[in-house]
């Protein structure tokens, strides 16, 4: 249930809506005005702006023709987490927040603190499905930047994705699938993978629309598949043999290490594959048609446009 002050915060028109309202004749040109201003959430600064997530949320919010400000340590603007001198500048004039959070939960709060004071209004921070249950057991960055910004008392959007379907080509699971063999600690469990592409055009929602504040969205892709099911399906799309076997989480943390991985991030590695073999991330959510008025892109979509550009072959 909404507080009082969440409700005034929250403007229940989006932008869609607004334009159809209007193109309707049924609000008049100064109210739509008001409601643009509401809209106009002002420069947006994304952190993580190198990696996979924060550079498709930059070239949508560039696209949409908005105010950005690229960070990171690699970035245009040169932010990082570990060395506070680099924030002030980061955050100078920025109004709204794409949050990406750092491996160490260490600086976080401070940097809301930081970023709140600075006028930065609206916070929407790319979490994990499951963070609730899993805490800072994996990943407790993810954990420690939804607590910060609660305890903020800011204006907060919280992103929790399901696994991205881009792992398999530009992440953990590529290598191992070019060389013909996955190998990972989740049984026959289904995941429905999100598009990358989806939770970035989400992302651009929440940041630049009303409405959506204090909400917490969980985004899956629109069915649940086994690795199994997806090893075959790029094997058969690329025509390039490749299998699956469910295997244990030891010989996993064995396989990632003799890899070149340390024994702590392979056990976490080992950690969240256990958790989804669990099976309680399996149900696809309905939060992406929610929010952007359509279906998420298809894993088998996904698939053939990858193949095509002769990523596994
Ligand atoms: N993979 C999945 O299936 C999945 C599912 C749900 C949620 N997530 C979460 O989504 C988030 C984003 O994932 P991603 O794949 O986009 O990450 P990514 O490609 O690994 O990018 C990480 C970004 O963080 C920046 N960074 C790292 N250390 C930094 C520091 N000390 N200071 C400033 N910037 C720093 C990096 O840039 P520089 O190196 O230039 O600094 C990079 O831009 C992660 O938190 C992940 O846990 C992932």
């Amino acid at each position: 249930m909404y507080s009082v002050r969440q409700r005034k915060l929250a403007c229940p028109m989006t932008i869609a809506e607004q334009t159809a309202e209007q193109t309707a004749g049924r609000i008049s040109e100064q109210t739509a005005g008001r409601i643009s201003e509401l809209n106009a959430v002002g420069p947006v600064l994304v952190l993580g702006a190198t990696g996979k997530t924060g550079r498709r949320v930059v070239a949508r919010l560039r696209d949409a023709g908005r105010t950005v400000r690229a960070a990171s340590r690699g970035a245009e603007t040169r932010f990082d987490w570990m060395d506070r001198a680099t924030w002030a500048s980061a955050l100078d004039g920025m109004r709204a927040l794409c949050l990406v959070a750092p491996p160490d939960p260490e600086p976080i709060a401070d940097f809301v603190a930081e970023a709140k004071a600075a006028g930065v209004r609206r916070f929407v921070v790319l979490s994990g499905r499951g963070v609730h249950r899993y805490g800072m057991a994996f990943e407790p960055s993810l954990a420690e930047a939804e607590r910060a910004v609660r305890e903020a008392d800011v204006d907060w959007t919280l992103i929790r994705p399901n696994s991205f379907a881009q792992n398999f080509a530009e992440d953990l699971y590529a290598v191992p699938l070019r060389a013909g063999l996955l190998a990972l600690p989740v049984g026959a469990v289904a995941e429905p993978f999100i598009d990358m592409e989806d939770v970035a055009e989400v992302a651009v929602a929440l940041l630049t629309e009303e409405g959506h504040s204090y909400r917490t969205y969980e985004l899956s892709g629109p069915r649940a598949l086994t690795f199994a099911e997806v090893t075959a399906e790029i094997s058969a799309v690329s025509g390039r043999p490749m299998r699956f076997e469910a295997v244990t989480a030891e010989r996993y943390v064995a396989d990632l290490t003799a890899r070149g991985m340390t024994e702590e991030e392979a056990r976490s590695l080992a950690y969240v594959h256990v958790f989804l073999s669990e099976g309680h991330n399996t149900e696809p959510t309905t939060d992406v048609r929610y929010i952007l008025g359509r279906e998420p892109r298809d894993f088998s979509e996904y698939v053939k446009s990858v193949a095509a550009a002769g990523i596994w072959t």
